[in-house]
């Protein structure tokens, strides 16, 4: 990324802290609750969530629940265990998709799948899954059981989606989108907008503070995709070049692509429809998307959805929640991690 993002990331990261500092009281409560949601009489699942969840994670969509309840009102408590369902659905589909991408570092750690291996990573990423159900069904609203079930079952189509257009530089930029918004952006928007739910908001609010969850969660999933190929891996907690390895045909690479001569697209075609890669690739990868500037061009891009996010949150009013909010979308978009 170019000096500008450097530069701006501390600004940035420091909106995650004032979030977290504005919901510590609640997002303490919810770290209580995934401790003790994840003990089972079955040793190996507390045993396997608590690698991961000792790990660290930015607990940022639970973060996202706590603030939009509150910046729509909201005064109970109800939000904190449906915090913790949002996070519990998250923490699922990453012990999934390492078995999918085969990842081996997850959290500046070695990823589950690699400690206990495939078979026990999906299992426990079910259990985690299924509590989470427990915890919507505890709440008893049919609406936020609408609104989540359905962003699970979206982020599980988005998962074989991107499975299906791995290795086809086909794969145009409408459909990249198609696949971020269902595996990533869906879960930000279903966190988001339920908090509007429980503080029993009129529809209108609802689908604003879901737009806000949308449009961060494709800026957010832009950046992480930007991030596979120029973070600095021990500041990423995951490994650089995972998704080239893979043959993801992301934004960066697609728009590297477009933008290719044929001998260029040549070896796109080998390195990533082939899946021929040799040792030097990846670094001849980051010299091609330098060339037409498309890691620069996809943060563009995500910054346009972050405009999106921040007008979504226009009709509420200003005040500690909504700021922190907003902050978060600078965060999103010049994150480290
Ligand atoms: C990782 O999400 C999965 C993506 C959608 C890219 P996070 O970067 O929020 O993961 P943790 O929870 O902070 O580790
Ligand atoms: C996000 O995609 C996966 C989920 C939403 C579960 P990635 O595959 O890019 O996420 P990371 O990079 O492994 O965290
Ligand atoms: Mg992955
Ligand atoms: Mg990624």
């Amino acid at each position: 990324m170019d000096d500008r993002h450097a530069g701006v990331s501390a600004q940035a990261e420091d909106a995650l802290s004032v979030l977290a500092a504005l919901v510590a009281d609640d997002l303490e409560a919810c770290n209580r609750v995934i401790v003790a949601r994840m003990d089972s009489p079955v040793e190996l699942i507390p045993r396997l969530a608590a690698h991961l969840v000792a790990a660290g994670g930015k607990r940022l969509r639970p973060m996202l629940t706590l603030a939009a309840a509150r910046l729509a009102g909201y005064r109970g408590q109800r939000h904190v265990n449906l915090a913790a369902c949002v996070e519990f659905i998250h923490t699922a589909t990453l012990l999934h998709d390492d078995v999918v991408d085969e990842s081996q570092l997850r959290r500046g750690l070695a990823s589950a799948n690699a400690v206990f291996g495939n078979k026990a990573s999906v299992l426990v990423g079910d259990f985690l899954f299924s509590r989470s159900f427990e915890l919507m069904v505890e709440d008893g609203s049919l609406a936020v059981l609408g609104i989540l079930s359905s962003a699970s079952s979206t982020i599980a189509e988005g998962e074989v989606l991107q499975l299906v257009t791995q290795n086809d530089l086909g794969t145009d930029e409408a459909r990249y989108l198609e696949v971020i918004r269902c595996k990533t952006a869906a879960l930000f928007a279903a966190a988001t907008r339920i908090g509007a739910v429980v503080a029993e908001r009129d529809l209108e609010d609802e689908l604003a503070l879901e737009a806000y969850g949308l449009n961060l969660g494709i800026a957010f999933q832009v950046v992480d995709d930007v991030l596979d190929y120029a973070a600095e891996q021990e500041r990423l907690g995951k490994t650089v070049g995972d998704d080239f390895r893979e043959g993801k045909v992301t934004l960066p690479v697609l728009l590297a692509y477009a933008a290719g001569d044929e001998e260029e697209r040549g070896f796109w075609r080998r390195t990533i429809e082939a899946q021929e890669q040799r040792e030097d690739d990846l670094a001849t990868a980051m010299r091609l998307m330098a060339r037409h500037g498309t890691l620069a061009e996809s943060v563009r891009r995500a910054e346009a959805y972050g405009d999106r996010a921040r007008a979504a949150l226009a009709r509420f009013p200003d005040g500690a929640e909504r700021r922190a909010l907003l902050g978060i979308v600078d965060f999103c978009i010049a994150r480290v991690r």
